[in-house]
This record gives C-alpha cells, sequence and structure tokens, in this order.
C-alpha cells in the first residue's frame, strides 16, 4: 500500500464548538499521522479560488460566506491510503447519510456545515496541500 498525503480542513464550525481536538482524535485512531497543522483565517478570495470547482453551484456564495466566518485548521493528514482513509473517516458530504462513527456524522451540523473537508484525489491533494504548506512545513 503507498504511504500518501492528503490535505484536511477543519471547518468554521468544529473551530466555533472547540471540537479540533476530538477531529484529530478521529485521525489519528484511523492512522492517519497530522504532519502539518496551521490555524488561520481564509480571505474571501482564497475560499472562492480554493472552492473555485464549485464556482457554478448554487450554494457557492453561501460556502465561501461559511468558509470565512470563523478560523480553520487546515492540515496534512499522511498514512498508507491517506487520501481513501480520511474520506472514510470523515463520512458522507451530508452528515445526514453519513455512517455511524465518521465525523460528519457524529459531529457535522448540516450539509454546509459538515465540520471537515478531504481532498478527493491524488492531484487534488498534491494541489491543495500546495495551495496552504511549504514542503518545508510539512514534517513526517
Ligand atoms: P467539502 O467536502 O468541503 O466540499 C464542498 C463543500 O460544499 C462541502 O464540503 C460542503 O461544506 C458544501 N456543500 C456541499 N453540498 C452542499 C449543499 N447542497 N448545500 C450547501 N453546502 C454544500
Amino acid at each position: 500500500m503507498d504511504v500518501e498525503r492528503t490535505l484536511s480542513i477543519i471547518k468554521p464550525d468544529a473551530t466555533a464548538r472547540n471540537i479540533t481536538g476530538k477531529i484529530n482524535t478521529f485521525f489519528e485512531e484511523a492512522g492517519l499521522r497530522i504532519v502539518a497543522q496551521k490555524r488561520l483565517h481564509l480571505t474571501r478570495q482564497q475560499a472562492e479560488v480554493f472552492y473555485a470547482v464549485h464556482a457554478e453551484r448554487s450554494f457557492f456564495n453561501e460556502l465561501c460566506d461559511y468558509m470565512i466566518s470563523g478560523p480553520v485548521v487546515v492540515q496534512v493528514l499522511e498514512g498508507e491510503e491517506a487520501i481513501a482513509k480520511n474520506r472514510q473517516v470523515m463520512g458522507a458530504t451530508n452528515p445526514a447519510n453519513g455512517e455511524e462513527g465518521t465525523i460528519r456524522k457524529e459531529l457535522g451540523v448540516n450539509v454546509q456545515e459538515n465540520s471537515v473537508h478531504g481532498s478527493d484525489s491524488l492531484d487534488n491533494a498534491a494541489k491543495e496541500i500546495a495551495f496552504f504548506f511549504a514542503e518545508s512545513e510539512i514534517v513526517g
């Protein structure tokens, strides 16, 4: 199995409720290592560029408003099959549809305020990691 890196974002609904440590425990118990992490407040431009793939969706403006409504924690997670593993740990986009034991099912509020983001492919993981981190900030 390949060791991969994926980008994770702990979103404003989670930082507001002070549950970033609880979310990190889900990652670590699944065998994902947090090899980079920083807390920041996204600018509107950063949110719009990061989510540009959703620019045509009806929820795009609302999504950007939400992502800049409070601090986020951006992270690089490393481990075997990290991209798929993280998506499994996160659960379905809509917490209402998630499997028991997943982050979004246990902690998410609704389809928008779903507590975490994770890269969906190797290519996107590389792009999303480079969006937030210099290689020197990632310590495996
Ligand atoms: P994420 O995995 O970060 O990718 C895009 C985000 O858009 C998603 O999590 C949700 O926060 C949000 N999102 C997806 N679908 C909807 C929707 N139907 N309504 C509002 N927000 C959504």
